[in-house]
């Protein structure tokens, strides 16, 4: 390959599932010294986890960054990645609500150590300038199972397809490379669910509970969970990517199921999203979220993993001379000069 050409490299959106995770979803405070100290971490992102993954090699740890639609003004101006904006409330049936967020970190690994111990070092260096407002430490359930008791993930994509439908492509040139990610925290009402005949659940579902094999099209109510997330554009199927893992707290009778969904572009979640919690046709409804809350929801854009490495912490926007109350630049008018925040990718 030709030296000088620069290559994007995404960050590790489309790995298979892990036995543990944990999902940090943090605010960042106002005043440039905080943004200053956020693109220092992007910068020493990739750094951090080689030091922390090469305890175990075989820990598969990773993590991606994502950032959320204000703070992307803030940190780095203008360009904008094309579809980023905030989660958008779904008020239908059921209330999918929009909670903030500026920074997400999804920290995949084998072993809960490993995520626990990069969670710390990101702290650490985030410590006074963020706020953590959403914490979960997910685990593997028996056979990948939620706590609703049936499995979750099968019909992902992978491999080849994963990346298809999660990463960037010709559509959106300056962010090629990059992707989407849409985060939910769902609480069940166990018991009320576990009042459900199985045979109901699995209409609900769409599958078999214990065989987790597919019920016909014809078994299906038009309310199932993956006939309305089956979605489609001129016939071509639309994919996402979900890692969704199961956290809880036995002490608060807490039993959740965190949503995490990647793609290449926000839409497709979203009408995933409205088939669910207002119906298709309005009304009809996924029946999961009778017994499932969505009490968090939230909108990031995941840049390149070459984006990152290349940010120059301590480079100062031309807006840096607003004081540091001023609300940031509104886009297109006010960029931040994305150029001049970025060391010059260099490529071997
Ligand atoms: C309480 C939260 C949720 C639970 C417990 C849950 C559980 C499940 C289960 C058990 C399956 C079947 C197995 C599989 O293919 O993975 C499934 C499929 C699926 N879910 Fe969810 N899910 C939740 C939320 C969501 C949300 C919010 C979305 C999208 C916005 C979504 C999108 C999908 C998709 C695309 C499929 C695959 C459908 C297919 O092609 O067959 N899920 N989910």
């Amino acid at each position: 390959m030709d030296a000088t050409v620069p290559s994007v490299v995404p960050q590790p959106v489309a790995t298979r599932l892990t036995r543990a995770a944990i999902f940090l979803v943090a605010t960042l405070a106002s005043g440039r010294e905080a943004e200053a100290a956020v693109r220092k971490l992007s910068a020493n992102l990739s750094g951090l986890l080689r030091a922390v993954g090469f305890r175990d090699l075989e820990g598969g740890l990773s993590c991606v960054m994502g950032i959320g639609s204000e703070a992307w003004d803030r940190l780095f101006g203008a360009p904008r990645p094309r579809d980023l904006h905030p989660f958008r409330e779904i008020r239908g049936s059921h209330h999918a609500v929009s909670t903030p967020g500026d920074l997400l970190f999804h920290i995949r690994a084998t072993r809960m150590d490993l995520c626990f111990e990069l969670a710390a070092q990101i702290m650490k260096r985030l410590d006074g300038v963020v706020e953590v407002v959403d914490e979960v430490h997910g685990f593997t359930y028996f056979d990948d199972r939620d706590l609703i008791g049936f499995v979750d993930g099968t019909e992902n994509p992978v491999d080849a397809a994963a990346v298809a439908a999660t990463i960037i492509g010709t559509e959106d040139p300056d962010f090629a490379g990059g992707s989407y990610v849409i985060v939910q925290k769902y609480l069940h009402d166990l018991p009320a669910w576990n009042r459900v005949p199985v045979a109901e659940q699995e209409r609900i579902i769409g599958r078999e509970k214990l065989s987790d094999i597919e019920l016909d099209d014809v078994a299906k109510p038009s309310y199932a969970h993956n006939v309305l997330t089956s979605i489609e554009e001129n016939g071509v199927p639309l994919e996402i990517l979900r890692d969704n893992m199961p956290f809880g707290d036995v002490g608060k009778g807490e039993f959740g199921t965190y949503f995490i969904g990647y793609a290449r572009s926000p839409h497709r979640i979203e009408r995933m999203l409205e088939n669910m919690f207002i119906g298709l046709p309005p009304g009809n409804y996924d029946r999961l979220l009778d017994f499932s809350r969505a009490v968090t929801g939230t909108l990031f854009f995941v840049p390149p993993a070459s984006f990152l490495d290349a940010v120059t912490p301590d480079a100062v926007p031309a807006a840096a001379t607003l004081p540091a109350t001023e609300p940031p630049p509104s886009q297109p008018g006010g960029s931040l000069g994305i150029g001049s925040l970025r060391k010059e990718a260099s490529h071997e």
